[in-house]
């Protein structure tokens, strides 16, 4: 299993503090903001790591992380997203990494508590499709929402005006190699992105998404409220091991 973190973006909703730096090099309590995806993919036992990056300070991430060894890895594998095309345009640039092989994608920005081993050894069992989180939240407009009927998600929409659900589909999501064929037909939305609700909903419409739940607290941290809740939530968490 591969594990891809995307850390580009111009990091717009955060400004001015990513004027000069990319919002993933920010600090969310004692460490900065990537250091939290590198550690959820290391402990979920994922070695071998793509850090999609771009937009401002770019080499910092190198210089800041090196090979890797502070998270026990002996390397880690950089790539670098031109312009702002969105979440599924920066995992466009993961296909030569991945190899036709399963992978883990993490947003940058998305921070949890919980070790996330069990949801990938039931990915590694699913024959094929992809597999999201999804966390019952206070405020699902601001994410991508499943609506879901039985075991089975039914439908996502991303940012509704009226979610039909309180289950945000977080920044970690589980694919097969097949998305790099879906993503090459995939077409800009109306804010000039590729989507990753849109390759969500292809699996969707194939059958072959499932999800399962993630405990323990979740959030991104991409604007100032959520960034400020970030570095709460490390600090006050009972039992949080800071390394
Ligand atoms: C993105 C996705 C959204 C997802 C969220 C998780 O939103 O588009 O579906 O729920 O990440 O953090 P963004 O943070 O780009 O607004």
């Amino acid at each position: 299993m591969k594990g891809v973190i995307l850390a580009g973006g111009l990091g717009s909703r955060l400004f001015p503090l990513t004027k000069v730096t990319n919002k993933h090099l920010l600090p969310v309590y004692n460490k900065p903001m990537i250091y939290y995806p590198i550690e959820t993919l290391v402990k979920a036992g994922i070695q071998d790591i793509l850090v999609v990056t771009g937009g401002n300070s770019s080499g910092d991430f190198l210089k800041l992380l090196g090979n890797g060894k502070q998270f026990g890895l002996k390397h880690i594998n950089y790539t670098y997203q031109e312009g702002e095309g969105g979440i599924a345009h920066a995992l466009s640039l993961a296909e030569h990494f991945v190899n036709g092989q399963k992978m883990v994608v993490i947003l940058g920005d998305n921070i949890i508590q919980e070790d996330i081993s069990s949801q990938v050894h039931h990915f590694e069992r699913q024959f094929e499709g992809a597999r999201l989180l999804l966390k019952k939240v206070p405020d699902p407009e601001r994410f991508g929402v499943a609506t879901l009927r039985g075991k089975k998600i039914v439908e996502i929409v991303e940012k509704p005006k009226k979610p039909k659900s309180p289950y945000a589909v977080i920044g970690i999501y589980l694919y097969d190699a097949e998305v790099f064929n879906f993503i090459r037909t995939l077409k800009p939305s109306r804010r000039g992105e590729l989507e990753i609700t849109d390759v969500n909903s292809w699996y969707l419409k194939r059958g072959v998404l499932e999800y399962d739940f993630l405990k323990g607290f979740w959030t991104d941290a991409g604007t100032f409220e959520s960034l400020h809740r970030a570095s709460n939530l490390v600090a006050r968490h009972e039992g949080y091991q800071a390394s």
